[in-house]
């Protein structure tokens, strides 16, 4: 993945750039920090190193590598980050002053910059940081933040660094992840259904539908027009995806049947029940006088089969595979007979993975016969890893590209 050059500079909340860094570093980011010499007063370049496994640069004429050190940091970067930036940190940006490692670097980096401001509130309206961060957007420069909220310093205001995930969300939309699925319409299923024995029972499943809502924010990302149909979960719905909630295997079918045409890339990552009760009661099971309750399951309609079968041609089908043992074979049989395009198979009984962790472990199938295991990692990660595919897939498609393009002018001109 991309290389990212994350600044420290010197504001009390140089420690929250530890955990953005840990994070970036989580997703697979090469990070390289660099740290103005106030900065290593707040937060110990060891610290940064250790989460890293990088050296960090703090000086411009004492190198931990090559002896032009700024210029090779500006090019190795895919993106530079400052965070935080300070109110001395945007001015010397503005104005192309270059008296340290940071500044040096990012006067001669070409690649795109993000700061997150962090400063006392007085200091951040201040009209000359107004203006120098006007200067720095006008430039192209990226900021997000700050956000409003209790200080440091005791006062009140805007000035308050944005949290780590915010920063790190901030990078991916500007690493251009937000481009790859642009124009396209995906549906994803999220979520486990419930079958109704009773008004007051269901039968469901583990699932917590953070698998797929991850898939559902990260297509977003990657600038995908997103239908995301839930079952019933906990979760926030990801920013701008439209959510359509179901409870049924059966309203989770008609739901999925009634958009799929219009859209480009299905993901069935919901764990949709195989059975249903043959009877619903419209009231409640009563226990008394009962020895025991036998209940007759009926076969819930096969939504990923009936969609193979209703697919237009240049559709990719994205299927799931949930495993308690023999993942491969099971898999590899399973790709083969449901006739999806990828298939993401993972092992429900590993710890720490699958079932309402924020990680998961998976290999991804193709119908070509190749596979690619993954090692555990969070789920918008395999979220992105899945997307990914999907693209290279689209593009290796004959008339692959032609056929996306038609079908997202089309999703266009309807939205
Ligand atoms: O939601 P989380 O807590 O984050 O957990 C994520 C997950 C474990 C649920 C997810 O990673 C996952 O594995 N989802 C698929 C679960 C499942 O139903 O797997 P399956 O092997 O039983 O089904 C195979 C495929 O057929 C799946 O894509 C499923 O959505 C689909 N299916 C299943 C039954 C049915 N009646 N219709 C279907 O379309």
């Amino acid at each position: 993945m991309a290389c990212i050059v994350f600044g420290v500079t010197g504001g009390i909340a140089a420690y929250k750039a530890v955990e953005a860094v840990r994070l970036l570093v989580q997703r697979g980011f090469e990070v390289r920090v660099v740290m103005t010499e106030h900065a290593t007063r707040l937060v110990g370049p060891d610290t940064f190193r250790a989460v890293t496994g990088n050296p960090v640069s703090t000086r411009l004429f004492e190198t931990t590598g090559p002896a032009i050190e700024h210029i090779s940091l500006a090019r190795a970067a895919d993106l530079v980050v400052v965070a935080p930036a300070t109110a001395n940190l945007l001015a010397k940006m503005a104005h192309g002053l270059a008296d340290d490692l940071l500044s040096t670097t990012l006067l001669a980096t070409r690649a795109p910059v993000l700061v997150a401001p962090a400063m006392n509130p007085d200091m951040f309206n201040h009209p000359a940081t107004q203006e120098n961060l006007s200067i720095l957007r006008r430039r192209g420069v990226h900021v997000v933040g700050p956000a409003k909220g209790a200080m440091a310093c005791g006062e009140e205001g805007e000035g308050r660094m944005v949290e780590p995930q915010e920063i790190v969300d901030k990078i991916l939309e500007v690493l251009g992840l937000g481009q790859k699925l642009i124009g396209h319409r995906v549906l994803v299923t999220a979520g486990g259904t419930r079958e109704p024995l009773d008004p007051v029972r269901f039968l469901g499943n583990r699932s917590s539908g953070k698998m797929g809502y991850a898939l559902a924010e990260t297509a977003r990302w990657m600038g995908a027009k997103v239908i995301l149909v839930s079952g019933p979960t906990a979760l926030e719905p990801p920013p701008g995806v439209e959510v359509v909630r179901v409870e049924t295997a059966e309203d989770m079918r008609r739901e999925v049947l009634s958009r799929y045409g219009d859209c480009s890339v299905l993901v069935m990552a919901a764990a949709v029940a195989d059975f249903t009760p043959a009877v619903r009661s419209e009231d409640k099971i009563r226990r008394a006088g009962k020895e025991g309750l036998t209940l007759e399951l009926v076969p819930t309609p096969d939504i990923l089969g009936e969609l193979c079968e209703a697919r237009r041609p240049g559709q990719i089908l994205v299927g799931f595979a949930a495993e308690t043992g023999d993942l491969l074979s099971r898999a590899r049989e399973k790709i083969r007979k449901k006739g999806v395009d990828i298939l993401v198979a993972n092992d429900v009984t590993r710890p720490g993975s699958g079932f309402d962790s924020d990680y998961n472990q998976a290999v991804i199938l193709f119908r070509d016969g190749r596979e690619t295991e993954l090692d555990l990692m969070p789920k918008r990660d395999l979220a992105v890893r899945i997307w990914e595919a999907v693209v290279e897939m689209m593009r290796s498609e004959p008339n692959g590209e032609g056929n996306w393009q038609r079908r997202n002018d089309q999703a266009q001109t309807t939205e």
